[in-house]
């Protein structure tokens, strides 16, 4: 019986492409091992979007050479190290000249090969695999059709690249143009995982909200119609989307939200920053005032909606003023979670050129600056809740306490039976912090 290891870096594409690779070594007979000393094949999926998750590869490659060198010694056997996901993609031969070890590198569409790539390298000693370009074909329609458990929550992927070019940003580089999975093909995907336990499925995209197809006359549909379809699936109990672009934000989504029961109260919708000249600076294509009026409409349409936002500090050219404008949208339109990065130079992007790029330490007292702000608006909004009831979809249990997301992707941990896993609940909030909530069993909601 042979052992695969995958680590999986970064975002939620990556965690599917993770798992889509799982389904390839599983049907190969390979067996999953949480147990990384135990692998015969260690798969690194690597993200590049921001410079710490690189690094973090090339030191985990220097401890997989010492373990593949350990192993060869101890056990004569050769391990197999696959680098696989967006720094492979940018980096490519760069990684087999950095580290040698390395048998297997291949971009994020082109994993569907995973199983040629490693009878390639398991004919022949030495011989390194490298693939890394776009292909003609498209993954999808090469990826096993038989899938295995997910869990509660699971990911599909449906849409995927980027033709926006934000001039920081590696994602149209590295994951290719923009390419929409078929409605039908969503439709399939989704159904077999409810079938197979799923209860919630979480719609990916680099720009979801892009997510273009046909319906069975042939006509033009976008994702609201799209979400629609997949909430007949019976025993679906919740749908979720992420992550959008403000620029393709539409009606039809947007009311969507008002019409629909089991698409959740959420919206992750990043501006980057409050400053206009900023914005435009990044190639963002809307302005400050443009992300007010598309949030002023979807409270209209969703007054609870919990927003959900990407913060950059200290893009090149960012001034006190600009900061400043950052820092009163985000007063205005008021969040209740978040992720902020300071700017982190992408070596081949138009931001990487730019001359005026800002000292480390004014982005890290931006930074601080803005996190105490968001942190302290993400507190007020999991305050609000204590006392009220929320239903939530309990996933899994941690430590002594089962937990689950409520619909607005609140974290609610609570005592109660595992028996509870994949039930929707109802909880009284007894208590909040930033990042959570503590619920008190009242009872299993009724179908
Ligand atoms: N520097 C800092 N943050 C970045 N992001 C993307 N590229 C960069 C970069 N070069 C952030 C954006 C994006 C999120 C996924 O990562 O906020 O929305
Ligand atoms: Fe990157 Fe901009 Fe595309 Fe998002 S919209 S993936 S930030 S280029």
């Amino acid at each position: 019986m042979k052992n695969f290891y995958i680590k999986n870096y970064g975002c939620q594409m990556n965690v599917y492409d993770s798992q889509r690779m799982t389904d390839i070594l599983r049907n190969m007979g390979y067996v999953s091992n949480s147990s990384i000393e135990k692998a015969d094949i260690i798969i690194l999926n690597t993200c590049h979007i921001r410079e710490k998750a690189s690094e973090k590869l090339y030191s985990e490659l220097g401890r997989l050479n010492k373990l593949k060198k350990q192993k060869l010694k101890d056990e004569k056997k050769d391990i197999k190290i696959a680098v696989a996901g967006c720094v492979a993609q940018s980096d490519g031969k760069e990684i087999i000249n950095r580290a040698p070890w390395v048998d297997m590198v291949f971009g994020p569409q082109n994993y569907h090969n995973l199983s040629k790539f490693i009878e390639k390298s398991c004919e022949k000693k030495n011989i390194k695999i490298i693939d890394t370009n776009f292909p003609v074909e498209v993954k999808f329609d090469f990826l096993p059709e038989e899938f295995y458990e997910r869990g509660i929550s699971s990911f599909v992927t449906i849409q995927e690249g980027c033709d926006k070019f934000c001039n920081f940003c590696v994602v149209p580089y590295t994951r290719g143009v923009e390419y929409f999975r078929t409605k039908d093909e969503i439709f399939f995907e989704s159904e077999k995982l409810v079938k197979n336990g799923s209860k919630e499925i979480i719609l990916l995209g680099q720009n979801v909200n892009a997510w273009k197809g046909k319906n069975n006359s042939g006509k033009k549909i976008g994702l609201g119609y799209l979400i629609n379809e997949l909430s007949k699936i019976v025993g679906l109990e919740r749908i979720r989307y992420t992550t959008s672009h403000p620029l393709d934000m539409d009606d039809e989504l947007m009311e969507t939200h008002s019409t629909n029961p089991i698409l959740m109260p959420y919206l992750h919708l990043p501006i980057q920053s409050g400053s206009d000249k900023i914005l435009k600076l990044m190639n963002r294509k809307h302005t400050a005032s443009d992300y007010k009026r598309i949030i002023d409409k979807m409270r209209t349409h969703c007054p609870d909606i919990a927003l959900s936002s990407d913060f950059i500090v200290g893009y090149p050219g960012e001034t006190d003023t600009d900061f400043e404008e950052t820092i009163s949208l985000i007063k205005d339109v008021k969040f209740s979670s978040s992720f902020s990065f300071k700017y982190s130079v992408r070596p081949g992007t138009p931001a990487a050129r730019q001359k005026n790029q800002i000292d480390e330490n004014v982005k890290s007292e931006r930074l601080f600056y803005l996190q105490s702000l968001l942190n302290s608006q993400h507190g007020d909004y999991n305050k609000n809740f204590i006392g009220k009831t929320l239903e939530v979809l309990v996933s899994k249990k941690v430590k002594n306490q089962m937990t689950g997301k409520s619909s607005y992707f609140q974290t609610v941990y609570f005592d109660g039976d595992e028996k509870l896993n994949g039930k929707l609940v109802n909880l009284e909030i007894i208590g909040s912090s930033k990042n959570s909530l503590t619920g008190k069993f009242l009872n299993i909601k009724e179908n």
